[in-house]
This record gives structure tokens, C-alpha cells and sequence, in this order.
């Protein structure tokens, strides 16, 4: 017991935290050690002397290194960059500042994560995280009241005593991930969390006490905006951030990824060649992703096979990484693009489709066969995606003469689109166009032009609305 008095010593928490923690003290010293009560007591004090209060780090407010920091982790994502740097400025300006609370949404792999630790390092303030993923409960985010066993104080409290810091950043990873169920919905104690106006006084049911969250910059990540609350995503700042292009990932790859996997495998000392045509064929023919974390992976398995030549020879100094080599170490290209320049038979057209993790090229195929005009569709596909098969159809034939079609061919026969890879379901409108060419392909017997793929949602009257994720789909 005086330890933790001696602990408390210049601590410099709020009234009413002092408050408790002299009652509990009191109370420890009327109590016999050896009672379960004692050690729950104990307990809290514990976490009470080991939390942060009103301990913050300096920010730094040197805008210029910030930016270098930022640039030295990551390529590209200038707007998250100025973005972060305009927070700075105002902070320096203002020295205080209710925080935003940051939310970047993008296809896995593109840096979400990794980019909020680098912003920690710009700001010069303490990093925690945890992932939302799979979270149930609001007691998780909240903590239980003392009198469970087992009692626990909640997430956001336990990061926090981790990081011994009132300001870090704070990275809620994977908040599309967030369950739902019987046990109680976690957004809603987000929603606390996250609102600026409320979150000064947040208040952790086993730590019994309000703790202020407003100087905590919190950061969340998610793959896709649409799982999110509503509610919940009416208090983020929601920033974009785009899978990178074929050039981009050659850039990001040369700059970040080689170094950082070279000193993961030990290869420091070594002088690597690997130029940008091996890294091309890298990118396109071994991975096929919006992000960069597969390359990673398979500059990782390229590593280990010239750490263990290095290993074994001690006279190497340097490494010549080739094509052959490449296949020597991953095996034969996984991904080729053969397939879309073969010309294909009448009834199958190539749509685009963009999932959250990025893009795909669907083959929709149709046939007709006699029978008393039904359409099917397979292909394990949503119902989105099967209105606009019917909508396609309604147009075809009510324009059966522009497109010089027999309408008694729609009583004489079934129409079937499928559309191949069964497993993954599928949904979305932009497939419209895709499937009116497909069956208008089918009816009148004419090839669709090869290295044409198309998407977007048609209307009744056949017009083809905008559409969007078109660098994901590229
Ligand atoms: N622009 C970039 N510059 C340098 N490295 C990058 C860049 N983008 C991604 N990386 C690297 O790619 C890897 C994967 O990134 P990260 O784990 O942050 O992805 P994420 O966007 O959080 O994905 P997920 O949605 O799956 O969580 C990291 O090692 C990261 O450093
Ligand atoms: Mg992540």
C-alpha cells in the first residue's frame, strides 16, 4: 500500500480521480490483504496510478520535418499528407484543438495502417492500436463493472495505460469490421468515443471515473464506407485513398518495400539489383491486388532465397535478381492476360467490377436454346445484379427494330446468362451494360469486339449512368 502512495506522488490527475484514489487507500487499510475484496481494490488503484492523466507529449510543430518524416515512410498519398500537415498547422496556431477524428477507407494493402503509425513519428506523439475487427460487445470498448470477476477496464482505457500518454494517436483499425449481436452493439459507445463534443468525458465503467479522450487523435481505418454505422460515419472525416497503378507500385516497391524486406533478411552489406522490367513483371504477373502487401510478400520470398545463397557462399557481395531468377524462386507466373485477347464466341462480353479490394474482369456469358422465354441467370449473383438482367432484357425488346430483332424470337426461346466463378458472390449495378451486350450479343448472333470490357448501370430507356472506382477497376 505505500508503494502505491508512493506512486501517486505527483501525479496529476482531476479532483475527483484523487478523490477516489484517497478512498480506496482508505479503505485498503481497514481490510484484511488476504480478502478477494482487497485485491479487487488493489487493483483498481493500480490502474488508476498507471493511466495517463493530463500527461501529454510535446507536439512536434516543425512542419517541414513532419512532411519529410511522411515522406520518407510512404509514397505518394499527398492528400492524406496535406491533410495531416493542415492539423499541424492549426494545432501550432491554436495550441488547442478538438480533434477530428480521421477515417481512411481503401482497398487492403494500400498503407491505412502503416501510414498512422508514420503520422505519429511526423507529430512526435506515442502510437497504439487495436482492431475493431470481430469486437461484440460494448463492454469491450467500455469495460464491466468491478463487481464481475474477472473485471476488466475497457479497450480504450488498457491502450491507454499501454501508451502512458493523454495524446497519442490512436488508430482504431478495421472498423468495418465491427460486429453486431445480441450482446450489445459496440458502435453506439463509439459514437461516444468519437464525438468530440462528448468524449471529454468518457467514462470506462470498471475504472468508474470520467477520462478526457478530446486531445487523442483518433485515426480509423476500413476497407469499405458502406459497413459502417451511419450514424457512426456522420462524425469521421472520411478520406479516400486509392489502390495504386502499375508505375506507382514499381515507385513504391524501389523505395520502400526492397529496403525495408533487405533488412528484414539480413541483407544489409549486400548490394541488390533488381530493375524496374523484373519489377514489373513482379507486379503483374505474380500479384493482382489494389495494394502493394502481396508484392511484399513475394520480394519477401525473393529475400529468403538470396539470403540462404548468401549464407552459403561467403564470398558473394552482390545479387543480380533476373527474370529467370524470379521464376526460379516463385514458379511460373500466376496471373497472364492471354486470356483477354483471345476473341470470343457471340453471347459473352467483358464487364469490369469493382469489389473492395479492388477490381475484376467478369465474363458474362449468355445462350439461348428454345423454349417459351424465360431468362435464367446463375452465377451466384445478387439481386442487384439480377434486376439489371431484367432491365436489359425489357430493353432489347422494346426496341426490337432499331436492333432488328424478330420479337417472336423472345417467345421461342430461354434465355441463360451466367456469369463463371460460381463461389464469389457477386452484386452491384455497373454489370448493366455488360448484360444487355451479352444477350443483344446472343440474339442477333455478333461477336463483341475483343479488348472491349465495359461497365456501368443501364436504364429503361438504355441510358448508361456514370460510374465510379474506375482506378480499382483498371
Ligand atoms: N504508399 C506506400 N509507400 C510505402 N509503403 C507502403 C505504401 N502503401 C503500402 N505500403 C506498405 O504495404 C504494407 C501493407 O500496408 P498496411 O498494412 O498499412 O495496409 P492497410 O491499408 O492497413 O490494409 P488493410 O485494409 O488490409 O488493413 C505495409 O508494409 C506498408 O508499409
Ligand atoms: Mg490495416
Amino acid at each position: 500500500m505505500r508503494d502505491l502512495q508512493k506512486r501517486a506522488e505527483g501525479k496529476k490527475w482531476s479532483e475527483a480521480a484523487a478523490e477516489m484514489f484517497q478512498k480506496g487507500i482508505e479503505k485498503l487499510e481497514r481490510m484484511h490483504p488476504s480478502t478477494p475484496d482487497y485485491s479487487t481494490i488493489y487493483n483498481h488503484l493500480d490502474l488508476l496510478i498507471d493511466l495517463p492523466w493530463n500527461e501529454y507529449t510535446q507536439d512536434v510543430y516543425d512542419i517541414r520535418k513532419a512532411r519529410k518524416v511522411l515522406d520518407n515512410d510512404h509514397y505518394g498519398m499527398d492528400k492524406i499528407k496535406d491533410r495531416i500537415l493542415e492539423y499541424l498547422a492549426v494545432l501550432k496556431l491554436k495550441g488547442d484543438m478538438k480533434s477530428p477524428i480521421l477515417c481512411f477507407i481503401g482497398p487492403p494493402g494500400i498503407g491505412k495502417t502503416s501510414l498512422g503509425k508514420s503520422i505519429a513519428n511526423a507529430i512526435g506523439r506515442k502510437y497504439v492500436r487495436f482492431s475493431l475487427g470481430g469486437l461484440h460487445d460494448e463492454s469491450e470498448l467500455r469495460g464491466h463493472r468491478k463487481t464481475y470477476i474477472g473485471a476488466m477496464p475497457g479497450r480504450i482505457i488498457q491502450s491507454l495505460r499501454k501508451v502512458k500518454s493523454s495524446n497519442p494517436v490512436f488508430i482504431l483499425d478495421e472498423m468495418d469490421k465491427l460486429g453486431r449481436d445480441f450482446r450489445g452493439d459496440p458502435s453506439s459507445a463509439l459514437l461516444e468515443i468519437l464525438d468530440p463534443e462528448q468524449n471529454h468525458t468518457f467514462y470506462d465503467n470498471y475504472l468508474e471515473l470520467e477520462y478526457d479522450l478530446s486531445k487523442v487523435l483518433f485515426i480509423a481505418t476500413a476497407n469499405s464506407l458502406n459497413e459502417i454505422q451511419p450514424a457512426l460515419r456522420d462524425r469521421l472525416e472520411i478520406i479516400n485513398l486509392n489502390g495504386y497503378a502499375v508505375e506507382e507500385k514499381t515507385e513504391i516497391a524501389k523505395k520502400h518495400l526492397l529496403p525495408k524486406q533487405k533488412e528484414a533478411h539480413g541483407l544489409d552489406k549486400y548490394s541488390i539489383k533488381l530493375n524496374n522490367a523484373v519489377l514489373v513483371k513482379l507486379i503483374q504477373e505474380y500479384t493482382r491486388e489494389s495494394g502493394v502487401r502481396e508484392l511484399e510478400r513475394q520480394l519477401a520470398s525473393i529475400m529468403r532465397n538470396l539470403a540462404m545463397k548468401a549464407a552459403m557462399d561467403d564470398e558473394v557481395q552482390h545479387f543480380d535478381v533476373t527474370e529467370d531468377l524470379v521464376e526460379e524462386v516463385l514458379g511460373k507466373p500466376k496471373y497472364t492476360n492471354d486470356l483477354y485477347t483471345k476473341s470470343n464466341p457471340p453471347g459473352v462480353a467483358i464487364g469490369l467490377a469493382w469489389t473492395y479490394v479492388g477490381g475484376e474482369i467478369l465474363f458474362i456469358e449468355s445462350t439461348i436454346s428454345p423454349g417459351k422465354g424465360g431468362l435464367t441467370l446463375t452465377g451466384n449473383l445478387g439481386n442487384v445484379m439480377k434486376e439489371s438482367a431484367t432491365t436489359a432484357l425489357a430493353f432489347i425488346q422494346s426496341h426490337c427494330k432499331e436492333l432488328q430483332l424478330e420479337p417472336s424470337i423472345f417467345e421461342k426461346n430461354n434465355i441463360h446468362i451466367h456469369v463463371p466463378e460460381g463461389a464469389v458472390p457477386k452484386d452491384g449495378p455497373s454489370a448493366g451494360i455488360t448484360m444487355l451486350t451479352t444477350m443483344l450479343s446472343v440474339l442477333t448472333g455478333k461477336k463483341v469486339k475483343p479488348f472491349l470490357a465495359m461497365t456501368g448501370e443501364i436504364t429503361l430507356r438504355g441510358q448508361v449512368l456514370p460510374v465510379g472506382g474506375i482506378k480499382e477497376k483498371f
